[in-house]
């Protein structure tokens, strides 16, 4: 009988400003972000195709978002995903803030 998959895992990468999940060991999508100050600016969340519509998405971003909250940062919803996400979890609303010109064109200039 075959073992069952062990849960996905999120990772927090700092170096390359992004959290990863992995499956089985490999790294099946990312969130990635840039911080300004205090804020963790998310821009961009993907999840391979092979992985695709197994909740692995939302659970990555409720991981990255619980680990801001614990950092002591506020989280800027850049990133369409996490957008939508925050609408349905409510419970980040306190450490949310609202996307700007400001933060879209300092962005511009991190990512170059
Ligand atoms: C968007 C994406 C990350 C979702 O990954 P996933 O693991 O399949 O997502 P989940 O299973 O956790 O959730 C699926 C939900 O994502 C929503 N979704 C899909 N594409 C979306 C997008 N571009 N923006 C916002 N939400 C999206 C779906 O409508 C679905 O919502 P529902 O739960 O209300 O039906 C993945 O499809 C992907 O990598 N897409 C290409 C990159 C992209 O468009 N990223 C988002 C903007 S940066």
């Amino acid at each position: 009988m075959s073992q069952p998959s062990p849960a996905p895992t999120v990772q927090w990468a700092d170096a390359k400003h992004r959290y990863e999940i992995l499956v089985d060991g490999k790294r099946a999508g990312l969130t990635a972000y840039r911080d300004r100050g205090e804020q963790r600016v998310f821009y961009h969340t993907e999840i391979d195709d092979a992985f695709a519509g197994q909740g692995l998405a939302s659970r990555l971003v409720q991981e990255a978002l619980t680990d801001v909250r614990e950092s002591g940062k506020r989280i800027v919803p850049v990133c369409p995903y996490v957008a939508k996400f925050l609408k349905r979890h409510e419970e980040f609303a306190d450490i949310t803030d609202p996307v700007t010109p400001d933060v879209l064109q300092w962005l511009d200039t991190q990512l170059g």
